[in-house]
């Protein structure tokens, strides 16, 4: 009998994560992800370095995916691969690299946008775990270093934004308010971290409305920083002895922001199913308090296996595969984009 298995290698390289994936069908059988160091004495990703350390490890990466799974170059049915949005240097080394084993092994290409492969994390199947999958619609509240958007998902590869930040992401306010406490980059796992010791309650920020469904951070970021200026100005040492309570503070408040429209957008789309999704996803508070709305709201939520939240290449891997049932595949003349909407 013939086999019928489709086996994908796919490649994530959009930022400062070298990530490969190998699947059978929509079973994940490996993720092997490199993360880049160098950031963090920086404070941010510097897109030059971080191009540089993506040419070191990919190859190294995609081996490493490819015996975990125990799987040979000569199984692949077909390559994926992030086209964006992302850093122009960083896509283009994933980019380079997938054309050339497509073009070595005569195999299609398919290239996946990174936002809609934060949202299919969660249909990656794994030997792991049998998750529940959401049924459709669905509406996902995708929150990472670049993107906060609300979308509405109507099918596998059917999204609509029904909002989205007017300026900064939510990590970006995460990682920026982190930098101002000195803490290093990135600083949203470290912000979480303090918040699990410190009181929601103590202080308070402000809110800037964006009108709609769409969100604005770059308001309470300007009042993290004059709360801060104002503080250490009659106490010096105010950040050193309040950190905990500083970031349960902040980081409550965002998560405040953030359901309220998620509550408005269900309520106005009658949507009645949850998903989160992207780097701040893995937010200890927010997978809480979004658990909670099972009982608070009536509503179904699913929240992603801790290693698909960050950037990773199974959430590349599992997207290409309902692209290749559809027969959506690129030619070599495929190019990056720094910018692709949803
Ligand atoms: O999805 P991602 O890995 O990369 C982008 O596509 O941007 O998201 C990275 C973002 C960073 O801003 C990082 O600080 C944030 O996700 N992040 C967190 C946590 N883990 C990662 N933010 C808050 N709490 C966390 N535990
Ligand atoms: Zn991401």
């Amino acid at each position: 009998m013939q086999n019928t298995n489709t086996y994908i290698l796919a490649i994530e390289s959009s930022c400062d994560d070298t990530s490969a994936a190998v699947f059978c069908n929509n079973m994940v059988l490996s993720n092997v992800t490199a993360g880049q160091a160098i950031h963090q004495q920086y404070g941010g990703v510097v897109p030059e370095l971080a191009s540089r350390d993506h040419q070191k490890n990919c190859i190294p990466v995609i081996d490493a995916a490819l015996k975990k799974a125990g799987i040979e170059l000569n199984q692949l049915s077909a390559i994926a691969v992030t086209r964006g949005p992302g850093l122009m240097g960083s896509l283009l080394v994933g980019l380079s690299t997938a054309k050339s084993i497509a073009l070595a092994l005569t195999i299609p290409i398919i290239e996946v946008n990174h936002m809609q492969a934060h949202i299919m994390a969660h249909f990656i199947k794994s030997e792991a775990q049998d998750k529940p999958v959401p049924n459709f619609p669905f509406l996902c509240l995708t929150v990472s270093g670049g993107h906060t958007q609300l979308v509405k998902v109507s099918d596998y590869l059917q999204f609509e934004v029904l909002g989205e930040t007017i300026d900064d992401a939510v990590g970006e306010a995460f990682d920026k308010a982190a930098k101002l406490l000195g803490l290093p980059y990135p600083g949203g796992p470290l912000i979480d971290k303090h918040a699990a010791s410190g009181n929601p309650q103590r202080f308070q920020f402000s809110e800037t409305k964006a009108g709609g469904l769409d969100y604005s951070f770059s308001g309470i970021k300007t009042s993290f920083l004059y709360f801060l200026q104002n503080n250490t100005q009659k106490d010096p040492d105010f950040v050193r002895t309040n950190l905990n309570d500083i970031c349960a503070s902040y980081q409550s408040h965002l998560i405040k922001v953030l359901l309220k429209n998620v509550k408005k957008a269900m309520a106005e789309h009658g949507i009645q199913q949850l998903a989160i999704a992207g780097g701040v996803s893995a937010n200890s508070e927010l997978r809480k308090q979004v658990k909670q709305l099972e009982t608070e709201w009536k509503i179904k939520t699913f929240i992603p296996a801790f290693e698909y939240c960050t950037d990773n290449a199974a959430m590349v891997g599992i997207t290409a595969y309902y692209k290749w049932q559809k027969g959506e595949v690129a030619d070599m003349s495929l190019t990056p984009l720094a910018r692709y909407a949803l």
